[in-house]
């Protein structure tokens, strides 16, 4: 997994382009593979983005961090904030890394580390971000563990992640494409397992869909 996100560092480019949706390419790409049209962009990214509090000055980790290209602009907002960034890619993380700098961010702090093992303390965190996460991780349920370990009680975990079984054409991509480069690692939530974990492990969990992106704001 190291290995193939490392291919996805050197062609950051392409991927962020599909990731925000900026280019003619990454346009095609986000409706070619993942059924998004412009206006269903905007909704993924609304839901995704839909837990974190306007101004927040809490300490919060983003797990996995990519390449930031979603979520660095957002820490702008957030003044006061201490916020830990977190991904098993070096090279992810060097994209990440030079983001940062460019947008001058101050309280981010960049860690190369598996979110199956977080090296921090328990009830450590406010909040807890996952963009596009659970549908790389290998090691899914110790990733489950963390995450909540992690958590203060009363603290939010949110983000996004793929759901399989709403698009066929997604799911072909995903499996013939993405599994065999090692970008995504079976098995993977539909949109009614992925509502009943998190209903399971949070006290309060409000879910939503966009194509084959399920949106989860959840607090423990
Ligand atoms: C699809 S990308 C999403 C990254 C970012 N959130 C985004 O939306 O651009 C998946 C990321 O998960 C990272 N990853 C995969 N397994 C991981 C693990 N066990 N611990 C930490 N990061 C991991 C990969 O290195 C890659 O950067």
């Amino acid at each position: 997994m190291k290995d193939s996100y490392k291919i996805v560092g050197d062609l950051a480019k392409f991927y962020d382009a599909m990731l925000t949706n900026s280019t003619l390419l990454g346009n095609l790409a986000l409706k070619i593979f993942w059924g998004l049209n412009s206006a269903d962009y905007q909704k993924f990214l609304a839901q995704a983005f839909a837990g974190l509090p306007k101004n927040f000055n809490g300490r919060l980790i983003e797990v996995p961090v990519g390449t930031g290209a979603l979520s660095l602009p957002i820490y702008k907002n957030f003044d006061g904030a201490e916020i830990f960034c977190v991904d098993f890619s070096e090279k992810m993380l060097a994209a990440a890394k030079i983001r940062s700098e460019k947008l001058n961010l101050r309280g981010v702090k960049f860690f190369q580390g598996d979110v199956a093992n977080l090296p921090f303390e328990e009830n450590f965190f406010d909040l807890v971000l996952s963009i596009n996460g659970f549908h790389a991780f290998a090691e899914k349920n110790a990733a489950w563990t963390e995450i909540h370990r992690v958590l203060k009680f009363g603290g939010i975990f949110c983000g996004c992640m793929y759901v399989t079984g709403e698009n066929r054409r997604t799911d072909f991509f995903i499996e013939n494409f993405c599994e065999p480069r090692g970008f995504f690692c079976p098995p993977y939530e539909t949109f009614e397992t992925l509502e009943k974990k998190l209903r399971e492990k949070f006290s309060r969990a409000q879910i939503s869909l966009v194509k084959s992106f399920a949106g989860f704001v959840c607090t423990k």
